[in-house]
């Protein structure tokens, strides 16, 4: 295995480098783990990940604490109400809903993330959080797995306009989501005009009961728009 490559698994918060395998030594330099706790080794932890799985991870870094509060604007959400996050990366958009959970206790949640090393880093920063490393395309089995009624909001992290399954997520948040529930997700500015975000646009106009697009949020890398579709109240 090279000399530079990283390996995790569920519940190893390290980022280990590898010298050909499990028995040979590690030179001094590279002894010390080099931590994920930190924001800067989970940028670089993610960057390689972007490296390795261009597609499915979708960006070069993490979104912002700006993009991760857009995304929660105007969300009503009371009692228990069951949020879903799609795509948690290394948790971005997670420390914003972990803010509106600390508000509201009583919220349950769950993140869903199909890449362990990912998971492993989601994990070890909110222990006191749920987390599946499974596909979001799975949402229906994992939300009875962890014995949770239907979401009032799914934020999505997702690159949706590079995965051959958006049409099957989009509809499957809306049949998901429970009434006067939202779907959020973002659209980056400088992929805004091209035809596979247009059509998810369309996708989510078509598929929910309201639709609507964010001003730019400029303080983001890239700066982008939050797509928000709304499903009717009973
Ligand atoms: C652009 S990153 C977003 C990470 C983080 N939410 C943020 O905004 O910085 C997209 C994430 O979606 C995950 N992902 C892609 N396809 C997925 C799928 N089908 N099910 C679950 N997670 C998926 C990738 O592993 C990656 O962590």
């Amino acid at each position: 295995m090279h000399a530079a490559a990283m390996v995790t698994r569920p519940g190893d918060v390290y980022l280990r480098p590898v010298i050909g395998g499990a028995a040979a030594p590690l030179k001094p330099h590279l002894e010390e783990p080099m931590t994920a706790t930190t924001a800067s080794g989970r940028g670089m932890f993610f960057f390689r990940r972007f490296l390795s799985s261009p597609r499915e991870v979708g960006a070069l870094c993490p979104s912002t604490r700006h993009l991760g509060d857009a995304m929660l604007v105007d969300l009503d959400l009371r009692g228990d109400d069951v949020i879903v996050e799609y795509g948690a990366g290394t948790g971005s958009l997670t420390r914003s809903i972990r803010d509106r959970l600390q508000r509201q206790p009583e919220l349950r949640y769950l993140g869903i993330e199909r890449e362990p090393g990912f998971c492993a880093i989601l994990q070890q920063r909110w222990p006191e959080l749920t987390f599946a490393a499974a596909q979001v395309e799975d949402v229906q089995r994992l939300l009875a797995e962890h014995g949770l009624p239907r979401p009032k909001a799914i934020i999505s992290g997702l690159p949706l306009i590079l995965l051959p399954t958006m049409e099957q997520i989009v509809q499957q948040a809306y049949e998901v989501l429970a009434p006067g529930g939202s779907f959020r997700t973002f659209s980056y500015l400088q992929s805004y005009p091209l035809k596979s975000a247009r059509r998810l646009r369309r996708l989510m106009a078509d598929t929910f009961d309201d639709y609507s697009s964010s001003r730019l949020v400029t303080r983001n890398f890239p700066p982008a728009f939050v797509l928000r579709g709304d499903k009717q109240a009973l």
